[in-house]
């Protein structure tokens, strides 16, 4: 192995500068510069024979030893907590370089030395070693000559990304190449910051997008994410959030785990995790960060959730452990691809303390891995000095007590560093440094006048180049690496195509937790691919063990819109089901949809029915009973025809007009049947025939009645003033029903030619039917129709009411006045009725009045005489029915015939057809 050493360096507290200054004055020449301390860094280093060093920054030890508050000088800080996998990584670039050295393809005249620095996974430090690496060792000012004396070409590093950003502000003012290997934080991609940063690994942009696929794919859309309190954390989360928010998916909590323990902080976050109903947290956190967090997890219980990992921990063997398994198992995360790096696993295991005595990490690793104490050595094992989680400050301090004697066997050992199964970031870390030496290579191949630097096409010379120069070659590099992998990066220094794997923590046969390949996400400058493996199983961490669930409100179901919650996220709705005559026919949607004109709402109101058409149909047993009626009506009127006919030659009969008497049983014929044609769908004729017949029909009978009824009226003048008087004769009757019927006519012609009423689906008396029904067209001409109607029967009303008071038997004026009185009480309480109600049963209110005001009529005109003729017919006599006869039996009425008669004896001339 190359030579190992503990690097010395030179402090560079500003405050030195100033001291330095002071003192200069007051001694000599020679001692006017001195170091007033150094920075504490740990790493390996050969730069011997080798006229180009590569720089290293390597997460050797987790984190820093707090300083003793009681020394007020500046102090560096040592570190604790020995990090295998940062080992290995850092041990892989040796072994790079090393294979490098021995390739004759590339860099053929020169080798490469290094120089390695331990970051602590802390900024700190990582500004430490990048000082340092500039600076040589016993100088004071950088001089891009590093403190080995041999040229530096650029640094591989650091693995966190704050650290890596860290460094690079420094590295980037010099403008010298640094490649990073791990640090997966979008900010590094911007060369406005970072000018001299590039990178083997994606930026988190790719990943953060990747997970958003993968949640899209799987049907989440409520989600948690906890950060690592740092730049990796943070940016990955940021960019994370942006992206699931222009899906249309929903943050369900944001939380930071805390970098040093804080109890409220951590507590916070659990909370976060325990009390959301968010199934599916994403954790943005290197593992070193993430394990105080996941024994917080295990310590509150907190199961059936899964875990979507980032890059940095879904392969990580802190986190991997069976014990974690039931709160971690099933988690699903992107890892670096993995590869075999041939002859790696022999060059890991050739390490033992013995080797070199000042080789205080493997003297570390040894005692942490083996659990002893390296007989002579001042290196601490298993170091704590966290204040631990319960809150009390139990620092550790630990020296085994078991000698560690040498002979302890590695392959005994089962321990991430000798793990070579799941080499991802340490392939980037391989694939990083080929990456500087194929820079180097190419720019030692640079013919003279065919150099890519202006002014002449001049070319660089090794080891005497600026960083610039060298950057230029690092930026339009493309190189195959050992296992087939184009490696190439873009604009912004980050690999610009490959892929993730997407991996599944299942339980092997050995209780061990596997990394089960469930899919890959391949990645171009345009295009991103998420292909999940047909046939594999994916391991749910739930209690049905079934894909989980997670949505802050249940998808509404059809019937149902989302409804906002204030203040919540869009992914929390109510169900708000839709109003009547609206549908949703989907679920989840947003709005409910207006059904057509013919249609409304079903009671789910996830479908438009057809609207019912309302009408007062035959088929129905209100339609089918009016019907009847009506028939049975007209059939009555018939009754009394045939009866009228047959004793036609009766007194009684006789008595009366025959012609009136039958005109009025053919109007009463025609509006008992007149409401037949409200019945039934409504069309344009039946709308206007039903109208008109209507008024015509009581046009007639009106008009005949009032015939009847002036001829009454005379009589009676004539009875009170004694005097002879011609009456009525027939023809002028005749000529009033013929002048009545003809204004009806006129009014009705005019009314069906002008604006004659139709048919009309009524949409909006009610909603959920279309009513059938006629319009009135012209309400002027409707109204005059029956204003005649009603003249009319004010006329007959009147003559009669006045006629009432003729002799003892003038009984007919009575009656008609009593039928008249119906007619009006019927139309009267018909306009309230028909006003009040709606659709078909108007219809039926309306045909109500007209059977019952016809019945009316026929009861009052006809039924009296119908009784005398057929059931006493020793009433209908002449003496009877003409003479002045003083009728015991007063249930017989006498009728018009009666008085008639009367005049016919005491007046000098009467109608003589009577
Ligand atoms: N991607 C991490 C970052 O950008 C670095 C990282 C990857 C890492 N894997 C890791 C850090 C494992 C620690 C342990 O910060």
């Amino acid at each position: 192995m190359a030579s190992r050493k503990k690097c010395l360096v030179l402090g560079f507290f500003a405050f030195l500068w100033a001291e330095l200054g002071i003192k200069g004055k007051e001694e000599t020449e020679e001692q006017t510069c001195r170091l007033l301390g150094k920075f504490d860094l740990n790493g390996y280093v050969d730069a011997k024979n080798h006229s180009l060093v590569i720089g290293g920054l390597f997460d050797i030890h987790s984190r820093t030893i707090p300083a003793n508050e009681s020394v007020l000088e500046p102090v560096s800080a040592k570190c604790e907590g020995f990090n295998f996998r940062g080992f290995r990584w850092m041990k892989t670039m040796i072994h790079t370089i090393k294979e490098i050295n021995e390739r004759k393809d590339i860099l053929p005249n020169i080798t490469l030395g290094y120089q390695i620095f331990d970051t602590c996974f802390t900024i700190s430090k990582s500004v430490e070693a990048a000082l340092v690496l500039l600076t040589g060792q016993e100088e004071n000012k950088p001089n891009f000559r590093n403190g080995t004396g041999a040229f530096l070409a650029g640094v591989v590093g650091a693995g966190g990304s704050s650290l890596s950003i860290a460094a690079s502000r420094i590295l980037g003012l010099y403008y010298l190449p640094q490649v990073g290997y791990a640090s997966t934080c979008s900010v590094l991609s911007d060369k406005y910051q970072f000018p001299s940063y590039l990178r083997t690994v994606a930026s988190d942009k790719v990943q953060s997008e990747a997970m958003v696929r993968l949640i899209q794919h799987f049907g989440w859309v409520w989600i948690g994410t906890i950060a690592a309190d740092d730049d990796y954390g943070k940016y990955g989360v940021k960019i994370f959030k942006e992206k699931i928010e222009s899906v249309n998916l929903c943050i369900a909590f944001s939380e930071i785990i805390p970098k040093v323990y804080s109890y409220e902080k951590m507590q916070r976050a659990i909370d976060a995790v325990k009390n959301s109903t968010a199934r599916v947290v994403v954790l943005y956190a290197s593992d070193i960060d993430l394990s105080p967090f996941v024994l917080e997890i295990v310590f509150h219980n907190i199961t059936d959730r899964t875990w979507i990992a980032s890059e940095a921990w879904i392969t990580s063997a802190l986190i991997a452990k069976p014990e974690y398994f039931p709160y971690f198992g099933g988690s699903i995360g992107f890892a670096i691809p993995r590869a075999d790096i041939p002859g790696l696993k022999e060059f890991l295991y050739d390490v033992h303390p013995s080797k070199d005595p000042n080789d205080v990490l493997t003297i570390e690793f040894w005692q942490t891995a083996f659990n002893c104490t390296w007989p002579n050595s001042s290196v601490p094992y298993h170091v704590d000095h966290r204040v631990n989680m319960t809150g009390k400050d139990d620092r550790l301090h630990a020296m085994s007590d078991k000698f560690c004697t040498g002979e302890e066997k590695l392959e005994d050992l089962k321990n991430t560093y000798l793990d070579v199964s799941q080499l991802r970031i340490t392939n980037n870390v391989k694939q990083a440094v080929y990456f500087m030496a194929y820079a180097l290579d190419h720019l030692s191949r640079c013919e003279e006048g065919r150099g890519p630097y202006v002014f002449g096409n001049t070319c660089a010379y090794i080891p005497d180049f600026e960083p610039w120069q060298l950057m230029y070659y690092l930026k339009n590099i493309k190189f195959t690496t050992h296992n087939g992998m184009t490696i190439e990066t873009d604009e912004n220094g980050d690999v610009s195509r490959g892929y993730y794997d997407i991996l599944n923590w299942q339980l092997d046969d050995n209780g061990e937790v596997a990394f089960v390949k469930i899919g890959e996400y391949t990645f171009t400058d345009s295009k991103f691919e998420l292909v999940m493996r047909k046939n594999a199983t994916i391991f749910w961490n739930t209690e049905s063990s079934e894909l989980p669930y997670s949505v802050c409100a249940d998808v509404c179901r059809p019937g149902t819109r989302k409804g906002i919650r204030q203040g919540e996220p869009t992914c929390c709705f109510y169900c708000i089901p839709c109003a009547d005559g609206h549908v949703s026919l989907e679920p989840g949607q947003r709005e409910c949809e207006q059904c057509g004109e013919d249609y409304w709402s079903n009671a789910q109101k996830n479908k438009c029915v057809l609207k019912e058409v309302e009408f007062l149909a035959y088929d129905e047993a209100l339609g089918f009973t009016l019907v009847l009626l009506s028939i049975f009506g007209a059939l009555v009127v018939l009754a009394v025809t045939v009866v009228y006919v047959l004793y036609r030659h009766t007194p009684l009969v006789n008595a009366n007009d025959q012609e009136l008497s039958f005109l009025i049983q053919v109007s009463l014929v025609i509006t008992l049947l007149s409401s037949v044609l409200f019945i039934g769908k409504p069309y344009d004729w039946s709308c206007r025939a039903r109208q008109v017949t209507l008024a015509m029909g009581f046009s007639l009978c009106l008009s005949c009645i009032l015939g009847k009824t002036i001829s009454l009226f005379l009589a009676y003048r004539i009875s009170r003033s004694k005097t002879r008087l011609i009456s009525i004769r027939p023809l002028y009757q005749k000529i009033i029903v013929l002048i009545s019927v003809l204004v009806e006519i006129g009014i009705c012609t005019a009314y069906l030619v002008l604006e004659p009423p139709s048919a009309f689906k009524n949409m909006e008396s009610q909603n959920i039917k279309i009513i059938l029904e006629c319009t009135e067209g012209s309400i002027e001409f409707l109204c005059s129709m029956f204003g005649i109607d009603i003249f009319l029967a004010s006329l007959c009303f009147l003559t009669t009411f006045v006629a009432r008071q003729l002799p003892d038997n003038y009984y007919e004026g009575k009656c008609i006045t009593f039928g008249m009185l119906v007619f009006f009480i019927i139309w009267i309480s018909f306009v309230p009725a028909y006003l009040s109600t709606k659709g078909k049963f108007k219809v039926a209110v309306e045909i109500f009045a007209i059977l019952a005001s016809s019945y009316g009529l026929l009861g009052c005109i006809f039924a009296p005489k119908c009784f005398i003729i057929l059931l006493r017919p020793e009433r209908n006599t002449h003496e009877l029915v003409g003479g002045r006869v003083l009728t015991i039996d007063k249930s017989i009425q006498p009728t018009s015939a009666s008085v008639s008669s009367e005049l016919d004896n005491t007046m000098a001339s009467t109608v003589e057809d009577d």
